[in-house]
């Protein structure tokens, strides 16, 4: 079955934010809202404009990995202008809303995966792709990419079948997007706005962490470290307890959980 395009109609209807999702720019087809994204930023688009694409051609994951982007599914793009301290928080607010929108839409229970991946029963479900312009100690912008699987059936694409999951598989029903939309730029609005101080957010984000406590793998460029993670610092960096009892920061990485 083809799915229909998104209603922006219908986001917008009942949206009360203040700036994020007031001005949607939708394309049926894109090669990744991420470009089309950065061009708004550099032309200065209000703070809070969203790109959406019905789907994505050549959509991209975190550490250069590609992002399946059949259409039904949600893959979209937000304009932000933070101050350089805001930066840290960005992934712990993105997480937190992305994660509550999928539940209140759904009710499913969901996990977050340090730093940014959403997962239903140890399965991705959703990412997030955050690429900063800073120049001289400014932000010039902040793009958040979010993708969430609604309608994706994993086991027609065997690079991800093990892994990922979608939305509509886990309940077997259809999901709106436009509701879970709504409901991601209304949380994620209200965290953005308790910036600059992220105390509360970054607690809120170690708390839902089902990583910590848990044997992992952490990868970064040609590095691999194994160890438990132990606890996160606030500016989203983890900390692994090697077996020699040395402990080892990892700011940007991937980490796999291992069996305890
Ligand atoms: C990841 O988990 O690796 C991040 C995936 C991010 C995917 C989203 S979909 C919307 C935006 N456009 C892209 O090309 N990527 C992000």
């Amino acid at each position: 079955m083809v799915k229909k395009d998104l209603s922006v109609s219908s986001i917008k209807q009942g949206l009360s934010t203040r700036f994020v999702g007031q001005n949607i720019i939708y394309f049926p087809s894109l090669s990744s809202t991420m470009e089309a994204t950065r061009m708004e930023a550099r032309r200065n688009a209000p703070e809070g404009t969203v790109i959406i694409a019905g789907e994505q051609t050549a959509g991209r994951g975190r550490l250069k990995r590609t992002w399946f982007s059949p259409g039904g599914n949600i893959a979209l793009s937000i304009i932000l202008y933070p101050d350089a301290a805001g930066l840290p928080y960005l992934i712990m607010i993105v997480s937190l809303s992305a994660a509550s929108a999928i539940e209140s839409a759904t009710g499913l229970k969901t996990q977050i995966k340090w730093p940014n991946d959403i997962l239903i029963k140890g399965k991705k479900v959703a990412g997030i792709l955050i690429e900063n312009e800073v120049k001289g100690g400014r932000v010039a912008y902040a793009i958040i990419g979010i993708g969430i699987n609604v309608g994706l059936r994993p086991d027609k694409f065997s690079a991800i079948s093990a892994i990922a999951t979608g939305l509509e598989d886990e309940i077997g029903e259809t999901v709106s997007r436009e509701d879970i939309i709504r409901s991601l730029f209304t949380e994620f609005e209200r965290l953005y706005l308790n910036l600059p101080d992220g105390t509360l957010i970054f607690k809120a984000w170690r708390d839902r962490l089902i990583t910590l406590g848990q044997k992992v793998t952490a990868t970064w460029g040609k590095e691999t470290i194994q160890g438990i993670a132990e606890s996160v610092d606030e500016s989203g960096a983890l900390m692994i307890r090697l077996a020699d009892g040395s402990l080892t920061k990892v700011v940007a990485g991937d980490v796999t959980l291992r069996e305890k």
